[in-house]
């Protein structure tokens, strides 16, 4: 032990005993430095793997309602020709966007039988369930199987060949 940590360990420490004490228990060795160091790393790295979800969870996807709505651009016209159909993704749930009849429609993706996922049926013309069979038409409505409700409809709007979900 240091004679002087010992002495102060003995009969108490001075004012100045207590300053070298505190100079002794601070020392900056290059150990403590590297430590410090990995620490505020890790740390650092840490906040910022966090923050990067969170930024993105609020984030809000291109809104551009002139009125306060939420109407959310999902694709351009051109990636969706005629006959044609895309899934999209509106507030984290899957959309079906279809371009049928002369017009663009969207209805919920989400079978209202069990809740599978439904797709479209390029050849047939018709969204289909593949869990069992549902089928609904170009409007949403049950052709057959077990959905017990139409797909509901998702507002849509298509200006300056970009289309838009939800309310302007
Ligand atoms: S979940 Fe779609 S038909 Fe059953």
């Amino acid at each position: 032990m240091n004679k002087k940590v010992e002495h102060v360990a003995k009969n108490g420490a001075s004012d100045s005993e207590e300053e070298i004490l505190r100079e002794l228990l601070e020392v900056d060795t290059p150990r403590r430095r590297a430590l410090e160091v990995i620490i505020g790393g890790a740390l650092a790295a840490l906040g910022v793997g966090m923050a990067i979800p969170v930024v993105g969870y609020v984030r809000a996807p291109e809104r551009t309602g002139e009125h306060g709505g939420t109407r959310v651009q999902v694709a351009e016209l051109a990636e969706l020709p005629p006959g044609s159909a895309l899934k999209v993704a509106l507030d984290d749930r899957p959309v079906l966007v279809l371009n049928v009849d002369g017009e663009v429609r969207a209805f919920s993706a989400i079978c209202t039988h069990l809740g599978c996922i439904v797709l479209w049926d390029d050849t047939g013309q018709f969204i289909h369930c593949p869990c069992h069979d549902g089928r609904f038409d170009t409007n949403g409505q049950v052709i057959s199987g077990p959905p017990p409700a139409p797909l509901p409809a998702i507002p849509v709007a298509v200006e300056d060949g970009r289309v838009y979900l939800g309310r302007a």
